[in-house]
């Protein structure tokens, strides 16, 4: 029987038309308008774990919205150890109308590149992943028991598997999980990514008058609520880009110099990727910090959108009654979220005029970072896995984005590992979202390396 990097390379047409079917489905897991498709690729992906020998199950919660996938297979015995390995199914929203090029939901492929929303962030991972799994049970090879969590609403949210985690801890309970989410350095490049950004994030409202004002009559005696948000806005930073809310960097714990010097050796990729990829006049952020830290070992708070008075075509000579911003901030190892959130809406009651009234809405997605151990069985096994995968050994990364359940999986499992096949060229969550094939079947052959040595240790 030939062996499981052989299977996947003599089915890599099968994997790529699954890879397709899959993309068509547009998961969208924040519109409520998607729910059937959420639910279609849960099904879909159910059969296609089934067809391979697993069993798969839809874990649903009173609490979430959309089904996790669970699948599972114990053939390896009851001495082999449990790997558990999640993934996320549901993408962001996309229209061709956001300026994409290609349909976002009709996968077409570019010299080697798919275009398509979900094709790097992140359904790479679960075909990947499932494949990976797929092709050491079909050439009767898979050293360890399997469980496989893909969740659907890992975008907007994550309540059904947080819950489910909590609830049945058992369901999910392994020696080892993966985490496959994320990106590498570059294509041609991977990089072990042993830490994420925690998150918590919020929506500030401002209410100024009543109603909307015509701006003869009352401008220049009614602060408009526009304007307040803006200089409220204009006081979160200081000129050296840290942030001035009192009490935001209390908690941070540092980088210790050893850890920075292996950060500094890959510094120089690092930029390469931001000079290509950001597209932004100049670099920005803290001088003290190199651009690892500041991504990855930094905390920061951004704005993500803000908004308030006539935005529509022609003019409007309003003076609006309210002002929103959403903000989030990026948390760093020994932060607390709710800690976080709290002192964020303290500093700007402390700041706010008079003039207006401030509401916080919407202030529960939290999620503390995650700071995994370099040398760790797990991540030497992925170290493992990846210079094989790749041919090329990778970089260590802190990764600057959030995985909500990361967390939760640590309480579930032994070791916990990260695993991305992505790219920031891929362009998550953005227009013209993509990634290479290339990367594609590397991800699948680094997954079946990874369950091997896993199996061998
Ligand atoms: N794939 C990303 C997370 C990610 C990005 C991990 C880069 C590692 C490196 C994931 O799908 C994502 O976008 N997560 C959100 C979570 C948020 C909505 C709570 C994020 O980071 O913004
Ligand atoms: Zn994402």
């Amino acid at each position: 029987m030939t062996d499981a990097h052989n299977y996947a390379k003599d089915n890599r047409e099968q994997f790529k038309a699954d890879y397709l079917e899959l993309l068509r489905i547009p998961s969208v897991s924040t519109d409520p308008a998607f729910a059937e498709d959420v639910r279609r690729a849960a099904d879909w992906i159910a059969d296609k774990m089934r067809s391979f020998g697993m069993d798969a199950e839809l874990v649903e919660m009173p609490e979430g919205r959309h089904p996790t996938v669970l699948g599972t297979w114990n053939g390896a015995g009851d001495d082999a150890k449990t790997v558990l390995v999640y993934c996320h199914y549901d993408v962001q929203p996309a229209l061709k109308s956001d300026g994409w090029e290609t349909e976002p939901f009709e996968p077409t492929e570019i010299n080697g590149q798919i275009f398509a929303r979900g094709a790097t962030d992140s359904k790479v991972h679960v075909i990947a992943q499932m494949k990976a799994v797929e092709s050491l049970i079909k050439t009767d090879s898979c050293p360890v028991n399997i469980k496989l969590a893909f969740e659907g609403e890992e975008e907007s949210g994550g309540e059904t598997l947080h819950a489910a985690a909590k609830a049945y801890p058992e369901k999910f309970k392994a020696d080892i999980a993966v985490i496959s989410d994320g990106v590498i350095r570059s294509p041609q490049q991977p990089a072990i990514v042993y830490g994420l950004r925690g998150i918590c994030t919020m929506e500030l409202w401002l209410q100024g008058p009543i109603r909307d004002l015509h701006s003869g009559h009352f401008g220049g005696t009614v602060h408009n609520p526009a304007q307040a948000i803006a200089e409220i806005i204009a006081k979160l930073h200081n000129d050296d880009g840290s942030v001035a809310v009192t009490g935001f960097y209390d908690d941070v714990a540092p980088v210790e110099t050893a850890e920075r010097e292996v950060l500094m050796a890959s510094e120089p990729s690092l930029n390469e990727e931001w000079q290509q990829v950001a597209g932004a006049p100049q670099q920005w952020g803290e001088p003290d910090f190199i651009l690892h830290e500041r991504i990855g070992a930094r905390p920061t708070l951004e704005i993500n959108g803000i908004s308030g008075g006539y935005t529509g075509d022609g003019f409007k000579t309003v003076l609006p009654q309210q002002a929103f911003a959403k903000i989030s901030c990026r948390l760093v190892p020994n932060q607390d979220p709710v800690k976080i959130a709290k002192v964020v809406q303290d500093y700007i009651h402390s700041i706010a005029p008079p003039t207006v009234t401030v509401e916080f809405r919407h202030t529960d997605a939290q999620a503390p970072a995650v700071l995994l151990d370099r040398h760790s069985p797990a991540l030497q096994s992925t170290y493992t896995a990846y210079t094989k995968g790749w041919g090329v050994e990778p970089v260590f990364e802190r990764a600057g984005g959030s995985v909500p359940i990361t967390y939760a999986m640590m309480d579930v499992a032994d070791d916990v590992t990260i695993m991305g096949f992505s790219y920031k060229g891929g362009r998550a969550h953005g227009q013209n979202e993509n990634i290479y094939l290339d990367m594609f079947y590397k991800g699948i052959d680094t997954a079946i390396y990874f369950l091997q040595e896993i199996g061998s240790a």
